[in-house]
Formats: C-alpha cells, structure tokens, sequence
C-alpha cells in the first residue's frame, strides 16, 4: 500500500507500506525520518506522532483510550493528530499522506 509521509520542511517519501503492519514500523522499516517509535510500538512513547488529514482519515481507526491519553501529553498535537503505531496499514489506505512533526526531526 502506497503511503507518502511529508516532513515539516515539505520532503516527501513515498513507501509501499506492507498491509498488516504498523504505519510507524512501515516508517522506520523504509527509515522515514521524523517518525522514531521508540517504544516499539507500545503506545508508551508518542515519538510516533504524526498528522493525518484529508479523506483517508476517515478509514483509519478510532483514536483509543490509550492512544489518546498518550497524545494528551504531546506537544503540538492537532484534531488530525494519531500516533503511527496504533494504525495498521491495509489496502484502505492506499495513498495516504502523513506528515511529521518538526520536534521528531
Ligand atoms: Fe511509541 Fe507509538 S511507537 S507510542
């Protein structure tokens, strides 16, 4: 699945991202930079923080409790805020666009 993530200085990188997976492992997988999961996923580090907008949003997950209480300590947090670890990747998000916060460059 294409996935196109936009730095906050405007360089995009497309990925085919692999259905099943994580958005943040498909980024650190592809070494995306601005997106760093440092806790593997856990929903326990926020350093997966990215911006989701447009359409595509409307398919991706519900924000759970644990994502959104983790958000509630980031900065810079936005309504298209999500945290790449807690979106698995499908054939739904063919061409969806991410972009990264400046604090995770
Ligand atoms: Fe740590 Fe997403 S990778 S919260």
């Amino acid at each position: 699945t294409k996935i196109t993530f936009i730095e906050f200085n405007g360089t995009e990188r497309s990925v085919d991202a692999e259905n099943g997976q994580s958005l943040m492992r498909s980024a650190v997988d592809n070494l995306v930079p601005g997106i760093d999961g440092d806790c593997g996923g856990a929903c326990a580090c926020a350093t997966c923080h990215c911006y989701i907008e447009g359409p595509l949003a409307g398919k991706l997950p519900e924000i759970g409790e644990a994502e959104r209480s983790m958000l509630e300590m980031v900065e810079g947090v936005t309504a298209a805020s999500r945290l790449a670890c807690q979106i698995t990747v499908s054939g739904d998000l063919e061409g969806l666009v991410v972009r990264t916060p400046q604090s995770q460059h």
